[in-house]
């Protein structure tokens, strides 16, 4: 990562359907909701307790208050409805097969799937990754069965590396243990960007 990486001022992005911002008190009890929803949790190894979910808010807030991008708060343009987060942050667990490395994820509330949202602000947050934050390269991983978040990384233009490794959170013999790796570079990027989604295309997205 280069200086760039440090945006103070860059909080919050908007697509045509959604805006990503910095995380509010308010957005706690719905976003403790979806992952206490054995659905979204799916290919997760259990649900997440709502400290927990309160921990990940405290860590993304500060990681936007502090160099201005992570995971953000996704809500949607026409209500202001909170639906779930989608980001870039940087994975802590050095046994990674990608350390060190920027990671793309999302987690979104089970009645919002089926939208193309996801798709839609990963999208925008590739743009960030790339133009703004001067990344070489920006990766995502999931458990090998996690089919919908596969199909986001593929239509947002990801490669899948065929570096699969079992994740060291997932306990040993869990059919969720082993993970996908998928990565893109800048030129894939530039590549892939200008594929209509959601009725719009990334040039859409603005930060404020
Ligand atoms: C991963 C996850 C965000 C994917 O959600 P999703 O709704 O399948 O993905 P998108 O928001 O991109 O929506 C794509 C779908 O919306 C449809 N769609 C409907 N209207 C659309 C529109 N206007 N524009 C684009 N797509 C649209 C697409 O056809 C696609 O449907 P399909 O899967 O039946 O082909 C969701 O499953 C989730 O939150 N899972 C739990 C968390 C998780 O596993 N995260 C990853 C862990 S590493």
């Amino acid at each position: 990562m280069t200086d760039a990486a440090r945006l103070a001022d860059l909080v919050e992005l908007t697509t045509p359907r959604l805006r990503l911002r910095q995380w509010r008190d308010a957005d706690r009890a719905p976003f403790a909701a979806l992952n206490a929803d054995p659905r979204v949790m799916r290919y997760f190894p259990s649900v997440t307790a709502r400290e927990a979910s309160d921990r990940s808010v405290d860590a993304w807030h500060a990681e936007i208050a502090e160099r201005g991008w992570s995971n953000w708060a996704v809500e949607l343009v026409r209500s202001g409805e909170f639906i779930g987060f989608v980001g870039l942050t940087v994975p802590r667990r050095a046994e990674l097969p990608c350390m060190p490395c920027v990671e793309i994820g999302w987690r979104l509330a089970h009645v919002h799937w089926g939208c193309g949202y996801a798709t839609e602000a990963a999208h925008a947050a590739l743009r960030v990754g790339f133009e703004r934050l001067q990344l070489a390269e920006i990766v995502s991983f999931t458990s090998l069965v996690n089919t919908p978040s596969r199909a986001v990384m593929e239509r947002i233009g990801m490669v899948d590396s065929g570096e699969d490794f079992d994740h060291p959170a997932v306990p040993e013999g869990s059919a969720l243990r082993r993970h996908c790796l998928y990565r893109i570079t800048p030129a894939r990027w530039r590549g892939a960007v200008g594929v209509d989604y959601a009725g719009g295309s990334t040039a859409s997205t603005q930060e404020h």
